[in-house]
């Protein structure tokens, strides 16, 4: 009895300490996605992908370890998915909205995304990921705050505002879709959260966020373009950046931050000038612009009590070819190895100087002709997307018939180009190292990969060889979700390939990414005893090989309000 006793305290202690550790939450939303064409950013009327009638999106504000479910209303015409760009989706790629792990929702239907941030924080995007949706919006902002219990390594903001900053096309994307080719389309403009720059016009918005002198202020800036890299900065203002895609980076203070495609920053700025109204702008980089082109995105910083409209010339910043800038800032980006994140632990307890790596992977970013067609391929090989979901296919037929392991050349790149159904298998917990060589000499790249981090430990010139890792940071390398690489030159990676899955690794440039430069990693498994991984959801959208989709009208038409 006294053993019993003792048994009914153990299990009310555990509940206890479970009750204190679970205080996560369940964020419910419901999206319905629809085109407007009325809320473009110039006088000619676009097809915009809205969200509950907005562009950007709603923004996601969780907490680590909260439950997020997502009831997307599909009222495109055309099939839709969306993926949560750095959500890293533990154990569960069955929620991670790309074309290898999800059948797409079809037109008139709605599917409910579920899915957890675990151990997670930061700032992060979420976008369309199929169709080229992504050049015409649907894009938001996903903010992960820490709990309560953990200490952040800043005081606390006095407010934050998400700037999402991207380039942008005035014409149809199904139009740009349909033509695209070997010409290279320049963007038009650059948007912040949707808007034209100051002084554009008279009958758009402009984006103007208020401030109290005194005050800090945390920007969490995002590149949700297609190609362009920027150099984002504040008139008169210096900023202190403090996070990067869910890692907290030692505070480095800067005039200006170039953000890349795919890309997210966390910065503190001061309001500790006078009373005015300041310029906030993003510069593209590797392109010659003046102060007044559309391709330079103007937004205000207003002061509260400010009597004048924003004046004197742009802040300037650096040359926009100088890559020696731009790789020696990307450089100084460093992981603060003595904050916590996620968890109250050091981010430093992951130490990376001398983990024994098993495997050295090389992807060439290029593009070649193939059967006529312009493609872009990793190694040669260009993605062709089955219609059967690479997750589907390897949960239930071990991948017969879909996608052969082993063909992809994971070293070199083939000789003649070609389409395949890259899928590259990789070790459990294993350490590996990932070279991404950009092979364009005029053009910036920038990679990421679902379910991970990347822990960026090199950049060079050239191409990579077994003597450039003498250069290596592995003191204190930054861990984050996507990583530039620069014209003609390569980046280094590590990461650590704990969460097993079908994972999306791909270029987060658009164009590059539609037409074949991705490919899959699939992280497995061997011992099913405890199950390692999530079992399908219960509402598993089935497509390809294992039946058509939902008919449009299988589900009930959203109502205002939802
Ligand atoms: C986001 O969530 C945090 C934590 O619950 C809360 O303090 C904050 O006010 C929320 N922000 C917005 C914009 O909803
Ligand atoms: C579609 O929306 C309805 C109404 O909100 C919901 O009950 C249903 O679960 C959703 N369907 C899917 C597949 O998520
Ligand atoms: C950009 O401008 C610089 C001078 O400022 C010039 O040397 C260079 O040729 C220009 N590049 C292009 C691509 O127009
Ligand atoms: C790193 O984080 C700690 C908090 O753990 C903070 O006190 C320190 O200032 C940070 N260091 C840098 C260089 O940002
Ligand atoms: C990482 O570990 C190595 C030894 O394995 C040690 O020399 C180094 O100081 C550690 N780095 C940090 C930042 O703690
Ligand atoms: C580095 O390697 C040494 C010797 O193999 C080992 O004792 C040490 O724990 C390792 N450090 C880390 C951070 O893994
Ligand atoms: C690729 O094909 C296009 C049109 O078919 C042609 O104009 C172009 O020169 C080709 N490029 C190469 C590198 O062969
Ligand atoms: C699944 O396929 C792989 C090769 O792609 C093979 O090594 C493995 O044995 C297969 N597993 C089963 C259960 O058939
Ligand atoms: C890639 O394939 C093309 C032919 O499609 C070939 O001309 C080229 O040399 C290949 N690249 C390499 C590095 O082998």
């Amino acid at each position: 009895m006294g053993s019993l006793d003792h048994l009914t305290w153990s299990i009310v202690a555990l509940l206890v300490v479970l009750l204190s550790r679970t205080n996560a939450e369940v964020i419910n939303l419901r999206w319905v996605v629809a085109i407007d064409y009325t809320s473009g950013p110039s006088a000619y009327p676009q097809p915009i992908i809205t969200i509950n009638g907005g562009h950007p999106g709603p923004l996601i504000n969780a907490t680590t370890n909260d439950v997020v479910n997502v009831n997307v209303f599909n009222n495109l015409d055309e099939p839709l998915l969306f993926t949560w760009n750095g959500i890293q989706q533990r154990l569960n790629s069955w929620q991670d909205g790309v074309s290898g792990t999800n059948c797409a929702i079809q037109p008139n239907t709605n599917w409910t995304y579920s899915f957890v941030v675990k151990d997670q924080i930061g700032t992060h995007t979420y976008f369309p990921s199929i169709n080229y949706h992504k050049l015409a919006g649907g894009f938001g902002p996903i903010r992960v705050n820490n709990r309560i219990v953990i200490n952040v390594p800043f005081a606390k903001p006095e407010a934050e505002f998400d700037l999402l900053i991207g380039d942008w096309f005035f014409t149809d994307y199904k139009v740009i879709r349909s033509r695209l080719g070997a010409s290279t389309e320049v963007p038009d403009i650059i948007l912040i959260n949707g808007k034209a720059p100051y002084g554009y016009s008279a009958l758009k918005p402009y984006e103007s966020v208020e401030v109290t002198k005194g005050k800090t202020y945390r920007f969490r800036v995002s590149n949700v373009g297609t190609t362009l890299s920027f150099n984002f900065r504040i008139q008169n203002h210096k900023m202190v950046v403090v996070e990067t895609e869910g890692s907290y980076t030692n505070q480095i203070t800067l005039d200006s931050l170039d953000v890349h495609v795919g890309q997210s920053y966390s910065v503190l700025v001061t309001a500790d000038q006078e009373d005015a109204d300041y310029y906030i702008v993003a510069t593209p980089k590797l392109l010659n612009t003046t102060d007044d082109s559309p391709l330079v995105a103007k937004g205000v910083l207003h002061y509260t009590e400010s009597g004048s409209p924003v004046s004197g010339s742009l802040p300037t910043g650096p040359d926009p070819w100088d890559i020696d800038f731009s790789v020696n800032q990307a450089r100084s980006v460093r992981w603060n190895m003595t904050a916590g994140a996620a968890r109250p632990n050091r981010q430093g307890s992951f130490n990376v100087t001398n983990v024994t790596l098993s495997e050295t992977i090389i992807l060439h970013g290029s593009h070649a002709n193939i059967s006529g067609s312009f493609r872009y391929t990793v190694n040669n090989v260009s993605y062709f997307t089955p219609n059967t979901p690479l997750k589907l296919a390897d949960y239930y037929v071990n991948g017969s018939g879909v996608y052969q392991l082993g063909e992809f050349p994971t070293q070199s790149v083939k000789e003649d180009a070609d389409y395949g159904v890259s899928v590259v298998s990789a070790i459990h917990k294993g350490w590996h190292e990932i070279i991404f060589q950009n092979d364009a000499l005029m053009s910036m790249d920038s990679w990421h990969l679902d379910g991970f981090g990347f822990y960026v430990v090199g950049f060079g010139e050239g191409e990579w060889t077994v003597g450039s890792r003498d250069t290596y940071n592995l003191y204190d390398p930054v861990v984050r979700s996507t990583v530039q690489v620069y014209p003609g030159g390569w980046t280094a990676v590590y990461v650590f390939l704990d969460n097993p899955g079908m994972w999306n690794l791909r270029s987060q440039h658009l164009k590059r990414w539609y037409l074949g430069q991705e490919l899959y990693v699939r992280v497995h498994d061997d011992d099913p005893n405890p199950a390692k991984e999530n079992p399908p959801p219960e509402n598993l959208l089935k497509c390809g090989m294992f039946g058509e989709p939902i008919a449009p009208g299988g589900a009930p038409e959203p109502q205002p309000g939802w």
